[in-house]
């Protein structure tokens, strides 16, 4: 697919806020840090289209990208990151609201660390999403911070503790690894 245009649209905090034109979607999830950001600049060739931090929080709303005028990647605020109990559950609020009430939202991405084991979050969240039956896939994230042998070893232990029957993607934003693979899925996910 070539990335025609892509464009920041809008920023929600409440689901029912949407009122964009009807369009397929594709959302990136997961701890805040872990390069949701980061993904879809890289996803899309584009550099600075979505900012991304060294601090964690930095994005903090329903962010919606338009691109090539035919369906919306939504750059999610992460979860994990040390709040107030007020602003988790404002959090959950906005993000299950969010992911249960799009029936154009046709692929969740959730990125995980591939260097870590999951955290009880990242295990909550992947769990939410089966339970709701919610189509998704997982990313095992920053693989060029490990060696080819423990990206396959990380890869495993990810898939069994998040209790999947597939292998999780290995990307990487640096060294581009499993990008093929992502763009494959979405353009599956925006027909
Ligand atoms: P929040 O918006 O706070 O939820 O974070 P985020 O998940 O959007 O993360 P973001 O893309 O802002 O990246 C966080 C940090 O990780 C930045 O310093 C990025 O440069 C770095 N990073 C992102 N992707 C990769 C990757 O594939 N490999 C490595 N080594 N670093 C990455
Ligand atoms: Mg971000």
């Amino acid at each position: 697919m070539k990335i025609n245009s892509a464009v920041f649209v809008k920023g929600i905090v409440r689901w029912d806020d949407f009122d964009l034109p009807v369009l397929p979607q594709v959302a990136f999830i997961g701890r805040s840090n872990v390069g949701k950001s980061s993904l879809i600049n890289h996803l899309l060739n584009r550099k600075k289209l979505v900012k991304t931090s060294g601090t964690p929080g930095k994005t903090q709303m329903l962010n919606f990208f338009l691109i090539n005028d035919s369906f919306y990647l939504v750059d999610l605020p992460g979860y994990g990151f040390a709040a107030p109990k007020g602003v988790r559950q404002a959090w959950r609020e906005m993000i299950y609201g969010y992911l249960v009430n799009s029936p154009d939202l046709n692929l969740i991405l959730q990125l995980v660390d591939i260097r870590h084991e999951p955290s009880k979050e990242d295990k909550a969240f992947t769990q939410s999403l089966m339970d709701a039956e919610l189509p998704f896939k997982i990313v095992a994230n920053k693989s060029d911070k490990l060696g080819k042998n423990q990206i396959a070893k990380q890869s495993s232990l990810i898939k069994k503790i998040l209790k999947q029957t597939e292998m999780p993607i290995a990307h990487s934003s640096m060294s581009s690894q499993g990008k093929a693979e992502l763009m494959t899925l979405l353009e599956k996910a925006i027909v």
